[in-house]
């Protein structure tokens, strides 16, 4: 009779004990998704593109970088680059490598000391601002900073040029 009595308070003890973690692992997931937007870091968005030792001072340098994005259950990734100017090697310029005309990628041309873009034969300053062509405005720019002498910038919060 005892037996069955503390087989009793046995089984009983395991049942508690299995309720009570699956209520922890349920409660923690779902306190987890409701309370996780005011915990998120204030730096997200920020994608890391590389050393700050790939962009050598005064020629810019075009570093690519991949983005991935959530889309429902699925996670997309896509190919981006930009162009990363210094003339100090602290401070850094990251250029969105579209053309402000119709989109065209343009390259740094070494010998001119200017980006072309070939598609209307635009020519821009090595800061951005345009020398000859179509182009209605600079070269847009992306927030960039530099962490543990890692570059990162924020590609979705892209800053128009200014005339
Ligand atoms: S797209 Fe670059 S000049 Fe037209």
């Amino acid at each position: 009779m005892e037996n069955e009595v503390s087989r009793r308070t046995f089984l009983q003890w395991i049942i508690a004990s299995l309720s009570a973690a699956i209520g922890l692992v349920l409660g923690g997931t779902g306190t987890g998704y409701f309370l996780s937007p005011a915990f998120k870091k204030e730096d997200e968005g920020w994608i890391d593109v590389g050393s700050v030792r790939e962009v050598s001072r005064g020629a810019p340098v075009k570093l690519e970088f991949t983005q991935r994005k959530k889309d429902g259950w699925m996670t997309v990734e896509t190919r981006s680059s930009a162009w990363f100017l210094t003339s100090n090697g602290r401070d850094f310029v990251a250029f969105d490598p579209r053309c402000t005309h119709l989109g065209c990628p343009y390259r740094w041309d070494a010998d001119k000391k200017q980006f072309l873009c070939p598609c209307h034969t635009a020519t821009f300053a090595v800061d951005g601002r345009v020398v000859s062509g179509p182009p209605p405005r600079p070269l847009d720019r992306f927030p960039v900073k530099v962490v543990r002498e890692r570059l990162q910038i924020i590609p979705q919060a892209l800053e128009s040029g200014k005339a």
